[in-house]
């Protein structure tokens, strides 16, 4: 079987098996999810915009206030060396700062001095495959319970974990959160739609985490000359949309058809859903594999 986590993995200055990686009971990553996150993925061994990735993991280290405990170029090696060492091409690097182990339970920050715990480890990349794309998926809707920023990557994520388990009951790939009337984002993904050959989403703010994917899906639907706006969607907006489409590193570019047990649309996925598939699948064979 593959297994889900390639060896070495990277804790704390060491290269090790997954199996000898040791984190304590006190670390607040486990007490009180005070900790951040990211998800890279990797193309042909190359990590893909992994200067975003490294942005948005400062950014998010800045908005929780949690100093970044390692310089840009030592990110950078420690994610060359995880993915040469794993066996796949495509790959997910996954990477995971806590605010420490402390030798007490106290929410107040610990000593300054108190050295973050720093985890990084290779997956293999596991995309939709072309199949599941030709069908689109199903989605639920959610009350969106989340914090104030869900702009912010952090590992607290238990409000997501429920929404995902709830799509999940309903053999649903993806639920989707609404916010007072208003759509946010996926569990996991960023939300397009599309009406009247318009492209809609909401726009980057504290309530939706800014999607790496997001901006690629823009970037190529200026290129073609796609008609966009970023405004507020109502929840209204997404029942009566053309199409309803999911992004994120993993899922890439996956056209929703069924959306609380309703066609959307037709009930297939439409025309700028399938164009989109296809410029995106393109982009990732001539731009993202060649690095
Ligand atoms: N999730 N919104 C949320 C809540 C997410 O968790 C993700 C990604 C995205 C899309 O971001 P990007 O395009 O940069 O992958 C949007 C990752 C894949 C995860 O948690 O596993």
């Amino acid at each position: 079987m593959t297994p889900y986590v390639a060896d070495p993995v990277y804790l704390d200055g060491r290269f090790l098996p997954l199996a000898e990686a040791r984190i304590s009971p006190l670390d607040r990553g486990f007490l009180f999810g005070d900790g951040v996150y990211e998800v890279i993925p990797v193309y042909s061994r190359r990590p893909f915009r992994l200067e975003q990735h490294l942005a948005r993991l400062q950014a998010t280290l800045d908005g929780v206030r949690l100093v970044n405990p390692l310089p840009l170029g030592a990110w950078r090696e420690i994610i060359d060396r995880l993915i040469a060492a794993a066996p796949w091409n495509d790959q997910s690097i996954y990477l995971q700062v806590t605010r420490g182990a402390d030798d007490k339970r106290d929410q107040a920050f610990p000593a300054a001095t108190l050295p973050a715990t720093v985890l990084a480890f290779a997956s293999p990349l596991i995309t939709a495959d072309s199949e599941v794309r030709e069908r689109g998926v199903s989605a639920i809707t959610v009350p969106d319970l989340r914090w104030g920023r869900c702009d912010l990557k952090v590992v607290s994520l238990v409000a997501n974990v429920l929404a995902r388990q709830q799509a999940a009951d309903a053999a649903c790939a993806e639920s989707i959160f609404l916010r007072a009337g208003w759509l946010t984002e996926g569990s996991a993904s960023n939300i397009f739609i599309v009406k009247a050959g318009v492209l809609l989403a909401p726009p980057k703010d504290a309530l939706i985490l800014p999607g790496v994917t997001y901006d690629v899906v823009l970037e190529l639907a200026a290129a073609r000359g796609v008609p966009c706006d970023l405004r507020p969607v109502s929840e209204a907006e997404l029942r009566a949309a053309d199409e309803v489409w999911m992004t994120s590193s993993t899922k890439e570019v996956l056209p929703i058809t069924r959306l609380d047990g309703m066609a959307v649309g037709t009930g297939f996925p439409g025309p700028l859903g399938r164009a989109m598939g296809d410029w995106y699948q393109e982009y990732k064979q001539n731009v993202m594999r060649q690095g």
